[in-house]
């Protein structure tokens, strides 16, 4: 072992065979994954005190009931100690029903739903769970970071379908020329972070039609699944062949405003769920106890939740995309999710990671670079990402000062 600590996880990529005292401390499968872009940001807002638009998490917590009842479940002594490993039958029971009730789609709580550490872990363990050494995962680019992350510890390999500016709709033809004999999944996002794009009903019947025509498992990203601003949402596993196939994956930390519980849960049929808690019970066993009771309280909340939540973001949305067209950003009106991908070509800039690394000492705001979620650079090279989760006077500050630009 190295006296002066572990070596940066993106040096060393060479290739020096089985050789344990000179091979890279890291395994390789990790290259190029070292510190997320959000951490990196954020810790640049911290540093400088600037607005952080960077990090997707909301400044107000979700509804005080839901807080309160976590403390109930706490001191109840309901969940302090190791939880069920699918989760506790009251969130499975609610997760299924919110499915039936929101889509019409029912799922055996005991056997069709299983609670995760947040949809990160839901995601880790459906990659681990699926995948073989050498299998293809074809993912809308740019990717959230972390797809990348885990198809890599799989072993296997990302194929991206790229999400262009202005519209960031997928190329259907481009899906189907990308499918091989080696793909086994489709990593669908929608609504699509970080470019606010919602599949329309048209692509997702021919993604799904795709899909049952080369017999490929789906796995859907919902975690915006309320925050969908024109039409509502549309999960694919309703649509006719796909319910065998799909894993939908979503999460309370955006829908309830408590990213820091990370309550997030997988639906499915059962032999899939089954795959995915194989793979879940090594990697946390089980989390969040208390929390588990109180989201499935939220889960239970009356329609107007769920509307005055979405409706409270579409007027943020308008607000920050107002002021960063003002400021000089091109805008990528977003149709879902609580972000804004924007263009900074009209400033005479190009490169997306360095705008973002002097906006805090520009102007008092962090943002993130898009570039950091595509493999094809070139594609999102003068796209950054801002958030709009914040409360009003703290996006009206933002956006006065992003006017100095
Ligand atoms: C698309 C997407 N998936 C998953 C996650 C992670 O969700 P959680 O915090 O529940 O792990 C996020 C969080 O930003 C996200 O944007």
């Amino acid at each position: 072992m190295r006296q002066d600590g572990p070596r940066s996880i993106d040096e060393d990529t060479s290739e020096d065979g089985g050789d344990v005292r000179t091979r890279p401390l890291m395994n390789r499968r990790l290259d190029g994954l070292g510190t997320t872009i959000f951490a990196e940001m954020s810790a640049l807002a911290t540093a400088t005190g600037a607005i952080n638009l960077g990090q997707g998490f909301p400044d107000t917590d979700g509804p005080e009931e839901i807080r309160e009842a976590a403390v109930r479940a706490l001191r109840d002594g309901k969940g302090n100690q190791y939880p069920p490993g699918p989760g506790v039958p009251e969130l499975r029971a609610a997760i299924s029903e919110h499915q039936q009730r929101f889509y019409g789609l029912p799922f055996d709580p005991d056997t069709e739903v299983l609670v995760t550490a947040g949809a990160t872990e839901a995601i880790a363990a459906t990659m681990l769970a699926l995948l073989e050494p050498g299998d293809e995962v074809i993912a809308f680019e740019p990717f959230y970071d972390s797809y990348a992350a885990c198809i890599a510890m799989a072993g296997a390999k990302r194929v991206p379908l790229t999400l262009r500016a202005p519209s960031f709709r997928p190329d259907l033809d481009e899906l189907r020329a990308k499918i091989t004999p080696q793909t086994r999944l489709l990593l669908i996002n929608t609504p699509h972070n970080p470019t606010g794009m919602v599949l329309s009903a048209e692509e997702q019947d021919a993604i799904a039609a795709l899909a049952v025509e080369h017999d490929l498992l789906v796995v859907t990203d919902e975690v915006y699944e309320h925050l969908v601003y024109e039409g509502a949402h549309r999960p694919i596993a309703a649509l006719p062949g796909m319910r065998e196939r799909t894993v939908s994956i979503s999460s309370a930390g955006k829908t309830f405003s408590f990213t820091g519980w990370k309550v997030g849960w997988v639906t499915g049929e059962a032999p899939l769920v089954a795959a995915v808690r194989a793979a879940k019970q090594y990697l946390t066993f089980v989390s969040g106890g208390p929390f588990q009771y109180a989201i499935a309280e939220a889960l239970a909340l009356p329609d107007a939740f769920f509307t005055d939540f979405r409706e409270g973001m579409r007027r943020k949305r308008d607000l920050l995309a107002k002021g960063l067209r003002a400021a000089g950003f091109r805008v990528y009106e977003p149709a879902g999710t609580y972000f804004i991908t924007t263009d900074i070509s009209p400033f005479g800039d190009e490169d997306a990671g360095a705008f973002c690394r002097a906006l805090p000492e520009r102007c008092g705001v962090a943002a993130v670079p898009n570039s950091a979620f595509y493999d094809d650079s070139e594609a999102g090279r003068s796209q950054v990402r801002f958030t709009f989760c914040k409360k009003d006077d703290v996006l009206e500050e933002a956006v006065e000062r992003l006017a100095r630009l």
